[in-house]
This record gives structure tokens, C-alpha cells and sequence, in this order.
């Protein structure tokens, strides 16, 4: 079996998907969610819910109430969110739309898989390495952090959509 994977690997390389790590507008419900279901955009099935296992911190800032996640891994709380596959399509749209690499970088990150739905759901407790867009800021280091996001949450910080940002 292991030489069957290892010959479709050498072999297709193309048929393998990326797998990327949400944790904000992007996620279920959330209000930049509806840019992972269309499909001019890619492909993205969603996999399991998922949490850091580094703490990182979580911050909501900006005067359009953006959630960041600080690449400062030691810091900050174990943050849920979500895994999903994605084609080449969606990894470039998600660049494009995250700025990357001149506003976010992407890196990998190590999750610990939650609960997922569906045949292709990954293992609850298995250890995955996924894509996630971070950033380094260090002067968002000392503001409120938070675990899991919500763009309707408590906190109250309404989530500005890019098209309706006026410019700074
Ligand atoms: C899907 O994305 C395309 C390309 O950006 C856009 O023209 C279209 O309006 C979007 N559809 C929805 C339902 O958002
Ligand atoms: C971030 O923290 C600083 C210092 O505590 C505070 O002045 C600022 O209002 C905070 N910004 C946001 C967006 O929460």
C-alpha cells in the first residue's frame, strides 16, 4: 500500500490539494464565508474544526475590526477554527485576498483536529499541518485575546467587509 502512495505521489503530484487553517471571517456563518462557497473562486471542502496547539494570540483590531492571528506562537491562547481542502484556484484566490505575502504571510501550523462531518473528515486528536495566514505586529501584542471568533460576538467589534471600507 505504502508503495501504491509513494508511486501516486511521484507520479501526480497535481491531484494533491492544499489544506488551509481558518480561524476568522472566513469560518462557518462568518461574514467573509460565502468567498470559500463560490466557486469562481476555487474549490474548498470543508474537513474538521480544529485548535492551535500553540497558544497564539487572537486580536481583533483596526477600525474595521479585523481578526488577526499574531505569529508570535507561545503567547496568547489555543485558538478553534477550521481546516479545509482547497485546489490551486482557491490557495491563489485566498493569497490575493489576504495580501500575502506583503500584509499576511502564510506558514504552516500544527492543529489538533476536533470533529469534522462527512466521509473525508480527518481523525479526532490527530496532529495535522495546515496552511494559516498570520501576521507580525508586535505593537497588537498587548491587546485583548481571544480563542475563538466571532464577528457577532460580545466584544461588540462589527466586522467592516472590505468593499464597504472607506479608504485610510
Ligand atoms: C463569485 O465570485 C465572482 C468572481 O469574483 C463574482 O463575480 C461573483 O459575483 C461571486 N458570486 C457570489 C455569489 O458571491
Ligand atoms: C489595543 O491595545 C491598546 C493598548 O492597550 C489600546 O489602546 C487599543 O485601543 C487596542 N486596540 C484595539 C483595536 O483593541
Amino acid at each position: 500500500k505504502s508503495l501504491v502512495h509513494y508511486l501516486l505521489f511521484v507520479v501526480c503530484p497535481v491531484v494533491r490539494m492544499a489544506r488551509v487553517f481558518v480561524y476568522g471571517t472566513l469560518k462557518k456563518a462568518q461574514p467573509n464565508y460565502f468567498r470559500m462557497e463560490n466557486t469562481s473562486n476555487g474549490q474548498a471542502e470543508f474537513l474538521a474544526r480544529a485548535r492551535t496547539i500553540e497558544p497564539y494570540p487572537l486580536v481583533i483590531t483596526t477600525k474595521f475590526n479585523i481578526p488577526f492571528l499574531l505569529n508570535e506562537p507561545g503567547t496568547g491562547q489555543r485558538v478553534y477554527g477550521e481546516i479545509y481542502r482547497i485546489d490551486q484556484k482557491m490557495l491563489d484566490f485566498l493569497d490575493r485576498f489576504e495580501g500575502c505575502p506583503e500584509r499576511y504571510q502564510r506558514t504552516e501550523i500544527q492543529l489538533e483536529v476536533q470533529d469534522g462531518e462527512g466521509e473525508n473528515t480527518l481523525k479526532p486528536g490527530s496532529i495535522e499541518e495546515v496552511f494559516v495566514y498570520s501576521r507580525r505586529e508586535p505593537e497588537w501584542l498587548q491587546n485583548q485575546t481571544y480563542e475563538s471568533y466571532d464577528a457577532f460576538g460580545d466584544h461588540g467589534l462589527k466586522y467592516v467587509l472590505p468593499e464597504d471600507r472607506s479608504p485610510e
